[in-house]
């Protein structure tokens, strides 16, 4: 089977890894390469915590790629109170002698990124489950990529409430100026795909899964390890007892679009208002005359999602028992 040519990009971070083990492993993705921002943590650790999680994984031959510590305006903010310091904890705590023995590439993630798509046979999918900083500085320096992208596909938005925000959800709140370079250019230059808080909220980490999680051996507590690190303060900061595993949902995307339900619908980014900074304003009922220009998803089936989760993670601890 031909395989669909994948980039990531990311802020590692617990639900980045698990988007990054599933787009490593899954059969119909070849993930090129991985380019981290800042996000849920500074750049440098995202980048250590990527490079980290590749080798643990047993894939450390993905090239990965340092990409911008800022947001294009704004000042750059983290999430360590659900990340916590290193961006990882409970693994990079432990791994964090392996981060020196591997480093990102020399070139940077902007030019890496569009070199490698330009390059490419076949259209590639890019995969945004960051603040969107490296995504728009490619798409303004480098305008003749958008003919080798198959689709972008984000991680980000809310269509109601929002989670760091009252009504803006954190990768487009952190940017909402790259946000909208991104959005800007949907439909006209390429498609574009995104999988919002109501999709990622219905896919939760419950007890059930937990189990399934630790029936994996070795790597499964390690995996139960991030999620109950990631779990602990999702409740008291937002409500959730089972935290969303957010990520992984649009590397899902990528693989099985047919287990989505998703609407073609206009959404514009606020990047002024101080009260709905970086909301992703979606007109789900039509009512302006403003075109529809994203792909938005409205639901998933969260079953066939941990299916192919669950099987990722088996992947690398076949992998890690095999020796690779
Ligand atoms: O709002 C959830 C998003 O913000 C996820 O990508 C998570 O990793 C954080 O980056
Ligand atoms: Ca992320």
């Amino acid at each position: 089977m031909k395989k669909k040519p994948v980039w990531l990009d990311c802020d590692p971070g617990h639900d980045d890894c698990f988007a990054i083990a599933l787009a490593a492993y899954h059969q119909k993705l070849n993930l090129l390469g991985i380019s981290t921002t800042g996000g849920n943590q500074s750049v440098e650790k995202t980048t250590s915590n990527a490079l980290s999680w590749l080798s643990h994984i047993g894939k450390s031959t993905i090239p990965v790629y340092r990409g911008e510590a800022n947001p294009l305006v704004l000042k750059p903010q983290i999430c360590a109170e659900i990340h916590g310091e290193s961006g990882l904890e409970s693994f990079s705590s432990s791994q964090e002698h392996l981060a020196t023995a591997l480093k990102p590439q020399k070139q940077g993630a902007v030019s890496a990124m569009a070199e490698t798509i330009l390059r490419s046979a076949e259209p590639v999918t890019l995969i945004g489950i960051a603040r969107l900083t490296n995504i728009a500085l490619m798409l303004q320096r480098f305008p003749d990529v958008t003919q080798n992208i198959e689709q972008i596909v984000l991680m980000g938005g809310a269509l109601g409430v929002g989670n760091t925000q009252p009504v803006s959800e954190f990768n487009i709140e952190s940017d909402p100026h790259a946000a909208e370079i991104v959005f800007n250019g949907a439909s006209q230059d390429y498609k574009l795909v995104m999988i919002p808080l109501e999709v990622t909220h219905r896919v939760l980490v419950t007890p059930d899964i937990f189990r399934r999680v630790r029936s994996l051996g070795e790597f499964g507590l390690l995996c139960e390890d991030l999620l109950l690190f990631f779990k602990d303060p999702y409740e008291p900061v937002f409500g959730f007892p089972p935290p969303p595993l957010h990520d992984p949902c649009a590397v899902y995307y990528v693989t099985n679009p047919e287990q989505f339900t998703t609407r073609l619908v206009n959404v514009e980014i606020e990047t002024s208002s101080p009260l709905s900074l970086g909301q992703t304003v979606a007109d789900m009922y039509s009512r302006t005359d403003r075109t529809p220009n994203v792909i938005v998803g409205t639901d998933i089936n969260t079953e066939r999602f941990w299916e192919t989760m669950l099987e990722a993670l088996k992947a690398v601890t076949r992998a890690s028992d095999a020796g690779e």
